[in-house]
């Protein structure tokens, strides 16, 4: 089977950090999460694979290379525009050809292994296999109807009314029936070729169309809060509630709370760390408390009193009214922000002295 990573889109909802940087590149406990999917994908054996990409191709490719450090082959396609998921397939035509294919949403992330969704696909001769889960929000997903028998016999796209609350998790199998499929449907209410449609217009045809039901958590880390949550779990399954320090990384008189990772570089004086947070590489915290946050490569925390549930991105930096002394207890309300690459929040003086600039 090959693969097809999809890691083209804007990232409307992780703004202002998806101004500059791809939202599939954002770490989850230090590392991409395209880095998450390509692994996922080479350990049920699918190296041969593509990432459709767009505005963010160069920085994509930077991250991820030619996949040979996973054993992996990796080639790019472009996608002029994110025209949708169905778009995508149709653009990557030629690398598929006919062979039968996973395709990864490049900002989904899954506790369980893909063994259990694979296994058996190429020979039951099935048009696509997807991947459901019971989720409390379902009309913010694609949703699927299944008849009594368990059979799905409808897709529906971000519905008003769901008709269940099985979501449709970003992983699909295809066999080659999908190429006339996502060529014989017209755009939807928001000018997108949905995949939706395209598994719809196959079984209209009469195809068949299986599904599993995922057992472990799942999440589409295109939001801050659903990032923050993966983050926390992650950071659990690899630190349990321990320590990992980098080689390279300094801590001075400071408490850590597991799980907690810091990368190669970083420095955090005075500070108390965790728990729940990555610590990307380079990064500074100083006379500061980080709980439950993403910092990216290079940003800072310098002298604030709380920073939680909060995305720093690269080179950014919080700084406050305590630059050379410890932490203050009990003064000021926690910050929690979502902060794009090289911006700069200066909370000295409290929220109305503050500035804020993005740049
Ligand atoms: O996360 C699961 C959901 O993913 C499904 O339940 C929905 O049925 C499916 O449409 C999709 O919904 P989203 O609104 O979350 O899709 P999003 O626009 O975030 O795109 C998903 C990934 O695919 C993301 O990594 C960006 C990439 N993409 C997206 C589009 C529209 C592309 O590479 N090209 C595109 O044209």
């Amino acid at each position: 089977m090959k693969g097809l990573i999809l890691s083209g889109g804007s990232g409307r909802r992780l703004r202002p950090l998806t101004h500059t940087s791809a939202k599939q590149l954002v770490p989850i406990a230090n590392k991409p999460i395209l880095h998450y999917v390509v692994e996922d994908l080479v350990s049920v054996g699918v190296v041969d694979i593509a990432i459709v990409v767009g505005d963010t191709v160069e920085e994509v490719r930077a991250s991820v290379g030619d996949g040979s450090r996973w054993g992996a082959n990796v080639t790019y396609v472009h996608q002029e525009a994110p025209l949708g998921l169905a778009h995508a397939v149709l653009v990557a035509g030629e690398f598929l050809r006919d062979d039968p294919f996973v395709m990864y949403l490049g900002d989904n992330m899954f506790e369980d292994s893909l063994d259990r969704v694979v296994d058996g696909f190429v020979d039951s001769g099935d048009a696509a296999r997807l991947l459901l889960a019971g989720v409390e929000d379902p009309s913010a997903f694609g949703v699927a109807e299944l008849d009594d028998s368990g059979v799905i016999v409808g897709l529906v796209e971000k519905p008003a009314d769901p008709p269940s609350n099985l979501a449709l998790v970003g992983v699909y199998l295809f066999g080659a029936s999908i190429h006339e499929a996502v060529r014989s449907i017209q755009p939807s209410a928001r000018g997108e070729l949905e995949i939706t449609d395209a598994i719809q217009w196959l079984l209209d045809d009469g195809a068949a169309v299986d599904h599993r039901v995922l057992d472990g958590w799942w999440i589409d880390t295109g939001k801050k809060d659903p990032l923050l949550a993966c983050n926390r779990l992650v950071l659990a399954r690899m630190a349990g509630d321990g320590v990992v320090i980098d080689e390279g990384a300094e801590v001075v008189d400071s408490t850590l709370v597991g799980p907690v990772v810091v990368a190669a570089g970083a420095r955090i004086v005075d500070s108390t760390v965790g728990p729940s947070v990555a610590v990307g590489a380079g990064c500074r915290i100083e006379g500061s408390t980080v709980v439950d946050s993403v910092l990216m490569e290079g940003s800072a925390v310098l002298g604030h009193r709380r920073v939680v549930a909060s995305v720093l991105g690269r080179e950014a930096q919080v700084q406050g009214a305590h630059l050379s002394g410890g932490p203050v207890d009990g003064v000021g309300a926690d910050l929690s922000v979502l902060l794009g690459d090289h911006s700069v929040v200066d909370v000295a003086g409290g929220v109305e002295g503050g500035a804020i600039r993005d740049g």
